[in-house]
């Protein structure tokens, strides 16, 4: 821990969570509250989970990161022991490409270098399933997709995505001590978006978009979790997906439908999932708890 304590410390460190009044960063915030951390809030709105410190800011004005990461008057003083970078506009087609591109390249090149700026040792941050080619109008290059294919991003808000990793990479060539983990996300899926998800299974077609793949928030969150503990330094990707697919069909029946002759790599199972979790499971000790499977069981 390196910043000076204070009231409502939370025993693992604080951690600055950019987005965290959003969808997932909430939920993330929830689980990081849970598991022992304090939380300060950045995000341009406040946060309603209770126990964050809300600090209501514009990530792409880097003086305004530089000093939330330094001191906000009454709130709290001292820096933070990590960065959790989820604040983004978080699809394709929500603006305008050149507005997300403003928004997420700068944002996200703000707290990157405000960390190095501060001395913030650690940033993990949420990259996305669509730098490997989503949605899928062109088949993939193999089955399962994995870190190692080669980046294909489809829409300006993914090519930002790649362009975060690639920062990354040089930030860490610059600094040997910084960590910097980025979370390449499935589709976030809540508890409450399980029957409209459910509802969608029925025509291979509809989900072929992202091969089918989904990941439980609260998985997702575990993901984060494991990235702010993991030992590795420099800079890595990650894909994080649901253990399984969100198809009740074979992989065998999805893929003879939506992309017949596309490589198949090894063993691909019955419903396993087509976003290979192989790395994160190895490196990260990932595991997902979640499964649509089991929500339908208790319904
Ligand atoms: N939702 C998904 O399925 C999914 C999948 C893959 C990756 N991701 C990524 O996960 C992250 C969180 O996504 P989400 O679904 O929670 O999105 P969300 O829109 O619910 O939350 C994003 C938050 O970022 C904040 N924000 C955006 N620009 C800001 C700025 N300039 N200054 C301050 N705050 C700003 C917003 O106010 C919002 O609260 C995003 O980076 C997104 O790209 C999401």
């Amino acid at each position: 821990m390196t910043h000076a304590p204070d009231a409502g410390d939370g025993g693992q460190g604080r951690l600055l969570v950019t987005g965290a009044a959003g969808n997932f960063g909430s939920a993330c915030a929830r689980h990081l509250l849970e598991v022992g951390y304090d939380i300060v809030s950045l995000d341009s709105r406040p946060s309603h989970v209770e126990g964050v410190k809300n600090v209501t800011a514009d990530l792409t004005d880097l003086g305004q990161v530089l000093e939330a990461l330094t001191y906000i008057d009454w709130q709290y003083t001292g820096g933070v022991d990590a960065i959790v970078h989820l604040g983004a506009i978080p699809a394709p087609g929500i603006t305008t490409s050149g507005a997300t591109f403003d928004n997420n390249a700068r944002a996200t090149h703000n707290v990157f270098l405000a960390a190095k700026i501060k001395g913030v040792k650690r940033v993990v941050w949420a990259s996305s399933e669509t730098t490997v080619g989503i949605p899928f109008d062109v088949p993939p290059h193999q089955v399962p997709v994995t870190e190692a294919s080669p980046p294909m991003p489809q829409s300006t808000y993914a090519m930002v995505k790649v362009l975060e990793e690639e920062m990354a990479r040089h930030f860490c060539r610059w600094d040997a001590d910084l960590t910097m983990i980025g979370l390449r996300f499935s589709n976030i899926i809540h508890e409450s978006d399980y029957p409209e998800l459910i509802g969608a299974q029925g025509d291979p077609a509809e989900r072929r978009w992202n091969l089918w793949g989904y990941v439980d928030a609260r998985d997702a969150a575990q993901a984060v979790e494991l990235a702010l503990k993991t030992a590795r330094g420099g800079t890595d990707v990650y894909i994080i997906a649901a253990a399984d697919t969100v198809s009740p069909l074979t992989n065998h029946d999805l893929l003879r439908a939506e992309f017949p002759g596309v490589h198949v790599v090894g063993d691909i199972g019955t419903h396993t999932t087509l976003l290979s979790i192989d790395k994160a499971r190895k490196d990260l000790g990932y595991e997902p708890h979640f499964s649509w499977r089991d929500h339908v069981e208790r319904e």
